[in-house]
């Protein structure tokens, strides 16, 4: 069993996507083991993207994601990191295939529905974080 970090992003929330992306999850076999809905505040969210602080996306990044609350979730399953990486699909929208989530729902960058971490390191983070 392996456990991974999951955000529906303000956009994903606002759009009434939580309950299609939850619905997707499940049926995939993953099971939810901690979730909530809320605001995070400045300090939460530049600390979650820290290793892009230099990037020059990461100012645009930090305000998206305070643009309203976030749905952040402990999904459980085997191979859970690595295949929910897969469901969301490539964070640029002009390479996300069909069928993932990016892939279906997300056509920009800028606002890209949902976040998964991408390795153990950074689900252990992530989750100390946010939970
Ligand atoms: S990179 O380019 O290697 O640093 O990208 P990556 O490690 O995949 O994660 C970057 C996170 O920032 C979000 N984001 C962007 N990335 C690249 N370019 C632009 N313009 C950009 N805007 C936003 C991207 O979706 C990654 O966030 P998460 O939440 O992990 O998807």
């Amino acid at each position: 069993m392996e456990n991974t970090f999951i955000m529906i992003k303000p956009d994903g929330v606002k759009r009434g996507l939580a309950g299609e992306l939850i619905s997707r999850i499940e049926k995939k076999g993953f099971k939810i083991v901690q979730a909530k809905l809320f605001q995070p505040d400045r300090t939460l969210v530049e600390e979650h993207y820290k290793e892009h602080k230099d990037k020059p996306f990461f100012d645009k990044l930090v305000n998206y994601i305070l643009e309203g609350p976030v749905m952040a979730m402990e999904v459980e399953g085997e191979a859970a990191i690595e295949i929910m990486r897969k469901m969301i699909g490539d964070k640029d929208p002009k390479l996300a295939k069909p069928g993932t989530i990016r892939g279906d729902f997300a056509n920009t960058m800028n606002k890209n529905v949902i976040h998964g971490s991408d390795s153990i390191e950074s689900t252990n983070r992530e989750l100390d974080l946010w939970f």
